[in-house]
């Protein structure tokens, strides 16, 4: 087979040239036969390497107040590239407008003070993983996309929850072939783990994210001060983002946590501040690192998700994702010492912090139709989807130390249901622990 770059008659440059110079030559058509008799022949195992490189680059910012007249940040990021009253049609999720009333009128009084195109009513979606279940969200963001005439130079605002983020970032992503996204994330989790990246999805078929890209954003602007109404359950849930990245990337960030758990369960908003912009950070980093749009089948980012994901889908997500990576990470964490990998004082702080945290590790679907991994309602079930979302091999990451991940391309299932019915031994202790304090 001869590969061959500029050589190939398809790749000749002055034929190429040529057409660039003018108009395409008009034939009559008996004439094209000659033309194309003309061309020089084409080998049929010729190949013509294709290869470019593209470079992805955006700004995540940290502030308070984004849409106060004197803050900068959004008209900063919408005027970069010096157009004139830029266009933007902005999504918010409904669940954060019920406690942020007064955030369209100020948004509308930003976009006047700044001289920003804001097309029509901010649409309003219902936020929670209810949007992702269908694709009535996507469609309506597509509708809205259409009808303001959203182009490649204007902009989407998605502003709300990981979940909301991933559709509206799914509807930028296909609508013109993309346009440009800014994320505004409401949520600890999505200001420090789901915001920051490159994915967005719906789910369909029963499977999370099933339909989704990776598309990386034209900016991620994360206000603190949303955080402020965000319920109890909500602002514990994104902070098992926080002790997933911890665990396989930084031990010095996993003693943090320990040390301000207290802090941020008293909702200290600086010890959030400091979780977010070290969680995002790691996460960048990672993203940066190696492989972006995951065409491996290595994701340490997913450590503890194979089970979360599917104990989301068992749940109905009565499970907020938060929630199920906690006993995600808590099962893989007792998985690895089983294995051998991780020591007994090493899975015992990692099971403390998450029980710190008020995690609760157990609920009764990880605990169904263990005998059988290939029941619709087993969460074992849970490892061949991975893989199948993956692609490839099957690739889990277990711990090897706080702060040291580890990739395995098996996962014993008699070991498996060791750790889940250790899950079960604690959690059952840990209620009567608890029934006794209260007698
Ligand atoms: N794309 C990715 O890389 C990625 C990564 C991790 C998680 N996710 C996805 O993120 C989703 C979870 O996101 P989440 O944890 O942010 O929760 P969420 O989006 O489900 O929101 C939870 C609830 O909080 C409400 N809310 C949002 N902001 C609020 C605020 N400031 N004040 C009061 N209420 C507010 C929402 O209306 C919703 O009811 C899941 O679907 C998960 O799959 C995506
Ligand atoms: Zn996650």
């Amino acid at each position: 087979m001869t590969h061959t770059r500029t050589s190939n008659a398809f790749a000749d440059s002055t034929t190429h040239q040529a057409y660039r110079d003018g108009p395409l030559p008009s034939y009559a058509a008996h004439e094209y036969d000659a033309v194309a008799a003309s061309l020089p022949s084409p080998h049929a195992e010729d190949v013509i390497e294709q290869c470019f490189e593209v470079r992805f680059r955006y700004p995540v910012f940290f502030t308070r107040d984004l849409f106060a007249p004197t803050n900068q940040v959004l008209r900063e990021v919408l005027t970069s590239e010096r157009n004139e009253k830029p266009k933007l049609l902005a999504v918010a999720d409904r669940g954060l407008l019920e406690h942020h009333t007064g955030l369209e009128p100020k948004l509308r009084d930003y976009a006047e003070t700044h001289e920003l195109q804001l097309i029509g009513p901010v649409l309003q979606l219902p936020g929670g993983e209810l949007v992702k279940q269908t694709a009535e969200g996507v469609d309506r963001v597509l509708e809205a996309i259409h009808q303001g005439g959203i182009d490649r130079h204007s902009y989407v605002l998605a502003i709300g929850g990981g979940a909301i983020l991933d559709a509206v970032g799914y509807a930028a992503a296909i609508a013109h072939r993309g346009v440009r996204l800014i994320r505004i994330p409401t949520t600890v989790l999505s200001q420090n783990d789901s915001g920051v990246g490159v994915k967005n999805a719906i789910n369909a078929f029963g499977k999370k994210n099933f339909l989704g890209t990776f598309t990386p954003p034209y900016a991620v602007l994360n206000d603190l001060n949303f955080l402020d109404t965000l319920p109890e359950r909500e602002w514990r849930s994104g902070i098992a983002e926080a002790i997933k990245v911890a665990l396989i990337k930084d031990r010095s960030f996993f003693i943090a946590l320990q040390d301000s758990a207290p802090r941020l369960l008293a909702r200290d908003k600086n010890a959030m501040q400091r979780l977010v912009v070290r969680c995002a950070q790691l996460h960048l980093n990672h993203i940066a690192s190696g492989d972006p749009f995951e065409k491996g089948s290595a994701r340490p980012l997913d450590f503890g998700h194979w089970a979360a994901h599917r104990l989301e889908f068992l749940t109905d997500y009565r499970l907020r994702h938060g929630e199920a990576v906690a006993i995600g990470i808590a099962l893989d964490t007792i998985y690895s010492r089983l294995a051998g990998f991780l020591s007994p004082d090493d899975c015992a702080c990692i099971l403390d912090l998450l029980r710190a945290f008020a995690f609760d590790l157990w609920v009764s679907e990880l605990g169904a139709h263990l005998e059988n991994q290939t029941h619709p309602r087993s969460v074992l079930r849970g490892l061949e989807e991975f893989r199948e979302h993956l692609g490839g091999e099957l690739t889990v990451t277990l711990l090897r130390e706080i702060g040291t991940g580890l990739e395995v391309h098996e996962m014993d299932l008699s070991l498996v249901r060791r750790s889940i019915e250790e899950l079960r031994g604690s959690a059952l202790l840990h209620e009567d622990r608890a029934l006794s304090a209260t007698a």
